[in-house]
């Protein structure tokens, strides 16, 4: 297989993207205290803007502190702004042909006690308060606000998580039984997620600001998204390809697909050695979803692939296989692109053979975990020292 078939170009959201590869939101909770990128949050972003990927998504951005689930989170106000205006002018001083879009998030029942402030959209264990509807209508508000806040910066669009657990997520899975317009019924549960693309949209009015959402196809929870029926322990897309067609439906311009949840199946989340086969999840749920929209649709979980039982064939064989036989329109990289940076350049150079390959170690996710800065602990002397570092 040739390299072409990552190198074409592709249109989203009426913008063009130079090739197939998605630098995919990934935490390096390094910003300051009010939540601005720092100069290592800004060298992160260079790297991945001279990296070469068509286009790069900032991690999970809170929307206000309360959001956090990482003390050095950043969070995006009108206190923060000029800092992120630099940052996307740096981003695209390095790579003007890339987009750049920003994910944002609330970390809902996983926001940080100490530092921040836990959410409930429904009652569950260790739930003090479950928001009010006056409550979300509030969050839901927050959500539009940093969008636009997001275009004055100069992003080329936001993605909403609702992905792995986080507040999004709360909404939309099968769990949330609250009474009242924000729970039960299918209608009900992406009620959240439809108000805060419906009022972007209207405030965007004419500007060209690309929206997506990140959501797990299949949380692998109890009563959560992608089960059959409200306590099915058995996959089920039949609610997973109804939200994407409402999103597309709504005027979303891309869709990013995952799997698991933070709050207790991070194997899903994050194929690793003791779940290789996890990648073939990710390929088939990205498929389904694929086949169900017009809009392009980013697939994630390729990293494990390198080191996988999927022996003889790399992240790339699968990768083209994915994009020539239509299950996929963009191949997302988490950890690899957190291993190397300059990952798509090397292969699109044709130098896939000096790529720093990323060996699913999981130190990265123990330094998020940690609630230290994040990087790659096998290929960096910064987070490799930091790992060693007492808590
Ligand atoms: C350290 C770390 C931080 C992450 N942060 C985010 C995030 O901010 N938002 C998000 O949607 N996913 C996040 N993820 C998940 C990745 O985007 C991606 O879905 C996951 O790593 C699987 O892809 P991979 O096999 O290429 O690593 C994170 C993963 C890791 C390892
Ligand atoms: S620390 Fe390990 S899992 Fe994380 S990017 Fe580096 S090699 Fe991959």
């Amino acid at each position: 297989m040739g390299i072409e078939v990552f190198s074409r170009a592709i249109a989203v959201g009426g913008k063009s993207v130079p090739n197939r590869f998605v630098v995919l939101p990934t935490e390096g909770n390094d910003s300051d205290a009010d939540g601005a990128p720092t100069a290592r949050t800004i060298e992160r972003y260079v790297n991945h803007a001279r990296g070469g990927a068509g286009i790069v998504f900032m991690e999970a951005v809170a929307i206000s502190r309360d959001a956090r689930a990482r003390i050095s989170q950043p969070t995006l106000s009108d206190k923060t702004l000029e800092a992120y205006k630099t940052l996307v002018k740096d981003f695209r001083s390095a790579n003007p042909d890339a987009l750049f879009m920003i994910q944002l998030d609330h970390a809902g029942a996983l926001s940080d006690s100490v530092f921040a402030k836990p959410v409930f959209v429904y009652d569950k264990p260790g739930a003090c308060t479950v928001l009010t509807d006056d409550e979300i209508a509030g969050l839901r508000d927050g959500f539009i606000k940093c969008i636009i806040l997001a275009a004055d910066a100069g992003f080329d669009g936001a993605e909403l998580k609702f992905a792995h657990g986080f507040l999004g997520n709360d909404f939309i899975d099968p769990a949330n039984q609250r009474p009242g317009k924000y729970g039960s019924s299918f209608a009900n549960r992406t009620r959240f997620f439809s108000e805060i693309v419906e009022g972007a949209r209207r405030a965007l009015d004419a500007r060209n600001f690309i929206l997506g959402v990140r959501f797990s196809a299949y949380n692998g929870l109890p009563k959560g998204f992608g089960s059959s029926g409200v306590d099915g322990s058995v996959e089920d897309m039949d609610e997973p390809l109804r939200f994407v067609t409402l999103a597309e439906q709504l005027g979303c311009g891309i869709i990013s697909v995952s799997a698991g949840s933070a709050a207790g199946n991070l194997d899903i989340l994050l194929p690793g050695t003791a779940y290789a086969e996890g990648c073939l999840r990710h390929f088939r749920l990205t498929s389904r979803v694929k086949h169900a929209v017009r809009i392009p649709v980013i697939g994630a979980g390729y990293s494990r692939i390198a080191h996988s039982g999927l022996q003889g064939h790399d992240l790339l064989y699968w990768a083209g296989k994915n994009l020539s036989d239509g299950n996929v329109d963009l191949i997302g990289l988490g950890r690899q692109a957190i291993a190397d940076a300059a990952y798509p350049d090397k292969v699109l150079a044709g130098k896939a053979d000096t790529v720093k390959v990323c060996t699913t170690c999981a130190g990265c996710g123990m330094l998020l975990g940690d609630q230290k800065n994040v990087g790659c602990t096998l290929y960096d002397e910064y987070y490799k020292e930091l790992s060693k570092a007492r808590k």
